[in-house]
């Protein structure tokens, strides 16, 4: 069988589902919220919330769990208040880099970019910077990080905005960065859950070069890769105790992301142990009831499709499902109780106290504007340009995550850095369009979906207004000032005459190369959101190679939202050095300028491979077929490195790849301690017994109506019936929970799964040292090696920890690994568990996923 789709029912059952090809049963048991009896934290958060919901009209609840619709309120997506409990209207701002939208924030580098730091402290840092900037500007829910898209396609149009394409990896730096966020105070959104690798065929109605469809992208992801690589990082975050989980536009074995009961209810409330809320992707909702009852808690932004229709699914819609009998009670009350308790949970009533909501809006650069812009009501200040950003530490978090997200390819003979290296040039040419400012300034329209200069993020709701970018060209030339130096420079494209006529003069030409990506609403040049090919844009390669033909130093810097095609000169003799730097964000050029001029030591690592030949990429799917286009993730647990491992494919660079100014040397690598987990996981927790609210039955529908003399604002969505007439027979809404699990699966029972798992099996350490000659930082990698030849066809290696220590020339660090029971663990179909497989265990630690000096070993 090729496909095993997403179940846990019998084999004869998994038989016949796969004749049907890809689809996804369905599973309504109720995934009531509050039951974990692991977690203090959410159980008073629990407490609370149900107090207080216990006290709602049906309307109050309603007006938790919808969006008053697009642009009806001030950020994109709000949700309605409650007065008589003092909850304001939530504002969710995007996003992953930065405050969407706004002014006097920082555009942080990329989450790509922090992933290629492999530093946890550092991607920590950036989270609590984005927190406080986000806070600064009245924003209650982020709508970040992103671990979906993943990464599995090189060229997928939003992969930078998540940390790289390994779900370790992934589920490091989102679970830093929830924290940071929640820590101050504000719900953390982990989107897309889940499989929303590409943006072609996305959404019904966008447009990506071919189509029509008639049905969102369905990827087709089998049970065991759905637990070992996509929905990995979801459950570090979860465990980590994320408020909000966003399900993604695409459908899942064709049924639509957000209401696929099997996703949301099974995997991520009942096997995850999902606390908090289900939010949709904005207009991802197609149903209003079957979303319901599939396990959605949030409709954003609340209408039914702004563009189409000025209704909505939920809204009084919801009311109305709750009165007639459609849906159960228990269900709108565990949506408003979830929803309540991330926000207990975070704090953000305390933060109520000082802050009523944004303090900008999203529609209108203007001081003025209305405060309901769809409905054009309440005309006041709405832009109150509170600077957020202007502080030490987003200053130094932008600057330090976008230096640090730079690898160094390549560094022939030392001739990097420029100061000090093996060259110290006293003439230098920049040339490349991706060197200067584009003509259109910093913030193009729409959505930064532009590439005539400097990348300093990719398009579309993950990006933000730059409030300074610094190019290339503006901080190198500074630099070169700065020390004397010379500098000429050249950013034409394709009329190459004047570039030529420099080309030979300099003692040394600093390239600048890019591709750029985004989401799928917006395109640039073609590339429907993802890329349409890896090569450089603007004639880049043609310009490297002449001139590569008349200088024997040239330095090529990319900058790429992902991989590219270095194969037209990577081995030319005059290209010497080779930095790849991903999406920097404000500071973008001043990170290259330090690490060209040697101020700060290159320490990043591709947080991806880069191949020899593009074949080797698993490819975008853009061919709609019959209208339901199909991605068949048939390479399963296989994706970037995982691939080429396999397949015995040499990368060019390989994913941990990353060299530095300085040596660094390993030794000494041993297990500390630890002890062999059992092959089974022990039983989980028990859960508590179910708590459904009391409920008042309704019997008159008019109760339910807009309150006598109420002002509406024009396309507002309200959780009240226009007419009671709309409901034909109150039947009374006290359906009781009668089909919710009595004890947790064995996988299941905490916060992202059976707390067994994030138990530390092994420690393990190793010596690093610095052997010079420059003071730096090197991330230093550790994979496992699980048993081969066994029942589980498992992947040669898989990455399992990082560290990254500063050291000084000659200095030596001792770093610790703590490998959980879950890296040494394959989701078994079968069993709908996790099994740790017997056999030898190779732990390998080195330089990049393929650069591993040193083993150790231990049988289990
Ligand atoms: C994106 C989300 C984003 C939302 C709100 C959608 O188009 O897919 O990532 O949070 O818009 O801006």
């Amino acid at each position: 069988m090729k496909f095993q789709i997403i179940t846990s029912l019998t084999a004869l059952y998994l038989t016949v589902l796969t004749v049907a090809q890809f689809t996804s049963p369905q599973y309504l048991k109720s995934p009531i919220g509050g039951r974990l009896t692991t977690d203090d934290k959410w159980s008073k958060a629990y407490d609370r919330a149900r107090s207080v919901v216990s006290q709602m009209t049906i309307p109050e609840k309603v007006n938790l769990t919808t969006g008053s619709g697009w642009e009806a309120d001030l950020c994109v997506g709000n949700t309605g208040s409650v007065p008589r409990f003092n909850i304001p209207s939530l504002c969710m701002q995007d996003g992953p880099l930065g405050v969407r939208f706004t002014d006097f924030i920082s555009a942080f580098p990329a989450g790509i970019t922090a992933g290629a730091s492999f530093n946890k402290e550092l991607i920590a840092f950036r989270g609590k910077a984005l927190a406080l900037e986000h806070k600064a500007k009245g924003v209650h829910v982020v709508l970040g990080p992103a671990v979906g898209p993943l990464g599995r396609n090189a060229l997928g149009g939003r992969t930078w905005e998540g940390f790289g394409a390994d779900p370790y990896l992934q589920g490091v730096a989102a679970r830093a960065t929830t924290r940071e966020i929640q820590k101050a105070g504000l719900v953390a959104t982990i989107k897309h859950f889940i499989g929303n690798e590409q943006e072609h065929f996305r959404q019904v109605g966008e447009y990506y070069g071919s189509g029509p469809i008639s049905q969102s992208l369905s990827s087709n992801i089998d049970d065991r890769t759905m637990h070992e690589i996509y929905m990995w990082p979801f459950a570090d975050v979860v465990n980590e105790g994320v408020g909000s989980v966003m399900c993604s536009y695409n459908t899942i074995n064709n049924t639509y992301a957000c209401e696929n009961s099997y996703l949301i209810n099974k995997l991520l409330k009942e096997e995850l142990g999902f606390q908090g809320f289900v939010m949709s992707d904005w207009w991802a909702m197609k149903t209003g009831i079957f979303s319901a009852q599939a396990g959605l808690d949030m409709a954003m932004p609340g209408d039914s499709g702004y563009f189409t229709s000025p209704d909505t699914f939920w809204g009084n819609r919801l009311t109305r499902a709750v009165l007639d009998g459609s849906l159960g009670d228990w269900r709108l009350d565990d949506m408003a109780v979830r929803i309540l308790a991330a926000y207990y949970y975070v704090g953000l009533d305390s933060i109520n106290t000082t802050q009523s909501g944004p303090n900008f809006s999203s529609w209108t650069k203007d001081t003025w504007g209305f405060e309901h812009p769809l409905g054009n009501v309440g005309w006041r200040e709405v832009n109150k340009h509170v600077v957020a950003s202007n502080n030490d530490l987003s200053k130094s978090a932008a600057l330090q995550v976008a230096t640090e997200g730079i690898v160094l390819l390549k560094n022939s003979g030392n001739v990097l850095p420029l100061v000090g290296g093996s060259l110290n040039p006293r003439k230098i040419n920049i040339f490349g369009k991706a060197a200067g400012p584009d003509p259109r300034g910093a913030n193009c329209k729409p959505d930064f979906a532009c590439s005539d200069g400097a990348l300093g993020q990719g398009w579309g709701s993950g990006a933000v207004d730059f409030q300074h970018f610094v190019t290339p060209f503006e901080a190198v030339n500074d630099a070169a000032r700065k020390i004397g130096m010379t500098v000429d420079y050249d950013f034409t494209a394709f009329n190459l005459d004047g570039f030529l006529s420099k080309v030979s003069i300099a003692d040394a030409n600093i390239i600048f190369a890019l591709t750029n990506a985004g989401e799928g609403f917006a395109s640039f040049d073609s590339n429907y959101g993802d890329r349409r090919n890896a090569s450089l844009w603007h004639n880049a390669d043609e310009v490297i190679l002449r001139a590569a033909e008349k200088n024997k130093n040239n330095i090529v810097v990319i900058s790429s939202v992902g991989p590219t095609n270095l194969e037209r000169w990577i081995d030319h003799p005059n290209i010497k050095a080779v930095l790849f730097a991903l999406p920097g964000g404000q500071d973008a050029g001043i990170a290259v300028a330090n690490v060209l001029f040697g101020l700060s030591n290159p320490s990043g690592k591709l947080p991806f491979t880069i191949a020899r030949d593009d074949k080797d990429y698993i490819p975008i799917v853009t061919s709609p077929g019959n209208g339901k286009p199909q991605a068949d993730f048939t390479e399963g647990i296989y994706v970037d490195y995982r691939l080429f491992d396999k397949n015995g494919l040499t990368p060019r660079y390989e994913f941990g790849y990353g060299l530095s100014y300085s040596s660094f040397g390993l030794s000494d690598f041993k297990i500390e301690s630890g002890t062999a987990p059992s092959e089974q996981l022990p039983q989980p927790p028990s859960l508590k017994p179910v708590s459904a609210l009391a409920c008042n039955k309704p019997t008159n529908a008019d109760a339910y109506t807009f309150p006598p003399g109420f002002a509406a604002v024009p396309r507002y969505i309200y959780p009240w019936l226009s007419n009671s007439g709309d409901v034909g027979n109150v039947k009374g809404s006290c359906i009781n929970v009668t089909d919710a699990i009595s004890s947790a699966p064995l996988a299941g029972g905490g916060l992202g799964g059976n707390p067994a798992l994030f138990e530390t099996a092994y420690t393990l350490s190793v010596t690093a040292v610095n052997n010079g000659p420059f003071p730096g930082s090197q991330a230093f990698q550790l994979y496992v090696e699980y048993p081969q030849g066994g029942k589980y066809d498992v992947p040669p290696r898989q990455l399992r920890g990082f560290e990254k220590p500063y050291l000084n020339v000659g200095q030596s660090a001792k770093l610790t690994f703590k490998v959980q029971r879950r890296d040494l663990s394959v989701w078994d179909v079968e069993s709908q568990s996790w099994v740790v497989p017997r056999g030898k265990y190779r732990f390998l630690v080195g330089n990049s996923s393929r650069d591993l000096p040193l083993s150790a070993e231990i049988t289990i």
